[in-house]
C-alpha cells in the first residue's frame, strides 16, 4: 500500500515535527487542530525551521516553497476521509484519544490506517474504541522530530501485517529508522528513558549531588548529548510524570515509583522548558 496523502492531528511540537517531516519527505499533509491559531503558530516554526536549513545550504528555496506547499491546515476533521493515514499527535489523554480514534472510525473509508503518536498509552486499547482494530497502529517519533532518526512502531495486540508492513516502509521513506516494539507499557523508549529520569530526580532529592552535577555527569561520563534533567525539562516535567505513573499501574512494580520531587515540581506548575521553570530557568 502506498502512503501518499496524511492528516497529522495536533498542532503542538510533535505534530509540528511529524507535519514537517511527512511534507519534506513529499507526502500531501492535511494537518488539523480545532485551534486554528495554534495551528498557525505551528506552521510558522516549520518554515523557521526550513529557513535555517535554506540558510545554511542544506534545502534550496524552491524545495522550502515546495515542502510547505503541501502542507494544508484544516480545522475539518471530516477531511480525514480523503487521506491514508492519520497520524494523531493529541495530548496523552486516554478519553481525549478514544473520542477522537471513535470519531476518525466514523469519518474514514475502511482502508484507511489509523496510528497514534502516543508515547506510552495501549495502543490496544486506543484500537479497542474502533471498529477496525487491525488498522491501528502505534508510532512513536522522538522529539525533535526533524533531528531524531527513531520511530518506535508498535503493533497493537490485532494490528494487521499488512498495515505494520506499510507503516514500517513509510517510516523509512520519511527519512527514519522504524524499530518494532510490543505493546506493553513504556514500550521501549520510556520504559528504559524515564526511569533514569525518575533515579536522577531521586539522586537531586537525596542530596547525593546538584542538578548540574547530575547532568555533567551523563554528559561527560556517558555522552549523552543532554543531562537527564535537562532532557525532563526539554519533554515536560508532566508528561515524565504521566509516564512513570503509566509504568507504575501497568507493573504494579515499585521501582517505577515516581519520585516525589517530580510530583512536586509538576504541581506546583513547574513544568520545565514549556513552563519557564523546570529544574533549570528558562527565560523565553
Ligand atoms: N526542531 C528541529 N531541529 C532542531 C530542534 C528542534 N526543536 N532543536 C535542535 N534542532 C537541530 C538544530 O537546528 C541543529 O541542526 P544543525 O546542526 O543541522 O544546524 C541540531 O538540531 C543541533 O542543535 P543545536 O546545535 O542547537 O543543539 P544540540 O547540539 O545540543 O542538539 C538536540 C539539540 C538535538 C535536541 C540534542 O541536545 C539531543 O539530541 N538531545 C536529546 C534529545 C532526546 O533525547 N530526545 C528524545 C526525547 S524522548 C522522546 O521524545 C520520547 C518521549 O516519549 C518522551
Amino acid at each position: 500500500m502506498s502512503i501518499q496523502t496524511i492528516m497529522v492531528i495536533g498542532a503542538g511540537q510533535m505534530g509540528s515535527g511529524i507535519a514537517q517531516v511527512a511534507a519534506s519527505a513529499g507526502r500531501r499533509v492535511l494537518w488539523h487542530d480545532l485551534s486554528m491559531p495554534l495551528i498557525d503558530k505551528g506552521m510558522l516554526v516549520i518554515s523557521n525551521q526550513l529557513d535555517r536549513n535554506v540558510a545554511k545550504g542544506r534545502l534550496t528555496e524552491e524545495a522550502k516553497v515546495s515542502i510547505l506547499s503541501r502542507i494544508q491546515l484544516t480545522g475539518a476533521i471530516e477531511e480525514a476521509a480523503q487521506v491514508d493515514l492519520v497520524i494523531e499527535a493529541i495530548s496523552e489523554n486516554m478519553a481525549w484519544k478514544t473520542a477522537l480514534f471513535q470519531k476518525l472510525d466514523g469519518i474514514c473509508p475502511s482502508h484507511v490506517i489509523l496510528a497514534t503518536n502516543t508515547s506510552s498509552l495501549p495502543i490496544t486499547e486506543i484500537a479497542a474504541a474502533t471498529t477496525r482494530p487491525s488498522q491501528v497502529i502505534g508510532m512513536h517519533f522522538m522529539n525533535p522530530v526533524p533531528v531524531m532518526p527513531l520511530i518506535e512502531i508498535i503493533r497493537g495486540l490485532e494490528t494487521s501485517q499488512h498495515v505494520f508492513d506499510a507503516i514500517f516502509q513509510l517510516s523509512k521513506e520519511l527519512g527514519k529508522t522504524p524499530v518494532e516494539v510490543q505493546d506493553f507499557p513504556g514500550f521501549v523508549s520510556n520504559r528504559i528513558l524515564m526511569p533514569m529520569i525518575n533515579e536522577a530526580i531521586f539522586t537531586v532529592y537525596e542530596g547525593v549531588a546538584t542538578v548540574e552535577a547530575v547532568d555533567t555527569v551523563m554528559k561527560l561520563g556517558m555522552n549523552h548529548p543532554m543531562g537527564p534533567l535537562e532532557l525532563a525539562d526539554f519533554i515536560g516535567l508532566d508528561t515524565c510524570l504521566s509516564i512513570m505513573e503509566i509504568l507504575h499501574e501497568g507493573f504494579k512494580d515499585s521501582k517505577y515509583r515516581p519520585c516525589p520531587l517530580l510530583r512536586k515540581y509538576v504541581k506546583s506548575g513547574r513544568l520545565g522548558r514549556k513552563s519557564g521553570q523546570g529544574f533549570y530557568t528558562y527565560s523565553s
